[in-house]
């Protein structure tokens, strides 16, 4: 990336720590096994990425957007959403901006399942939108690609 484009991307903000802002209406967290990762590249939609490493500039969203988020929470679920997303859902702009929840997690893990979608939900008090396993179905890309799609017509509609 050239010198120019990275500086548009990123700002210094008050604390002096790089962040990027992003318009996109879909931001996801993925971990190095990259299963939500490789879900949302078969989306094919526009996208932006919470940062992994706390190295990496902060992310901001600017538009309403849906969050898609794998769960780490193990046997009793008491650390499900991982302190990525949390941090993220720190700023209260990303807080505010978001509209709605798509839980990535694994069925194995049984009542634990998808529970960081449900929780970041039930939290911001916005719907889970769906649920998926691992890096998904086809048929899981299909209903979300549709699904994503009816609820920003439905949503622009309620604005006007
Ligand atoms: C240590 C560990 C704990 C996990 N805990 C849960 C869990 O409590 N509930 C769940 O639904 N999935 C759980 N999973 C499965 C992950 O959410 C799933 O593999 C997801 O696709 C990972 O996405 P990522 O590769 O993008 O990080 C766990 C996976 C690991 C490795």
């Amino acid at each position: 990336m050239p010198p120019s484009a990275l500086a548009e991307n990123q700002q210094l903000d008050e604390a002096s720590h790089a962040v990027q802002y992003t318009d996109q209406k879909l931001i996801y967290f993925s971990s190095a096994s990259e299963y939500t990762h490789r879900f949302v590249q078969k989306l094919n939609i526009g996208s932006a990425r919470i940062p992994l490493f706390a190295r990496e500039p902060e992310l901001i969203a600017t538009k309403p957007y849906v969050l898609v988020i794998p769960t780490y929470g193990g046997e009793n679920g008491k650390r499900a959403v991982l302190p990525q997303i949390l941090n993220f859902l720190r700023n209260e702009q990303n807080r505010r901006l978001l509209q709605g929840v798509i839980g990535s997690g694994n069925t194995n893990f049984g009542t634990t399942y998808c529970l960081a979608a449900k929780r970041v939900a039930a939290k911001c008090q916005v719907p889970v939108l769906y649920t998926f396993e691992l890096m998904g179905t086809s048929e899981d890309v299909h209903k979300v690609k549709e699904g994503l799609d009816t609820f920003w017509t439905l949503k622009s509609q309620k604005r006007t």
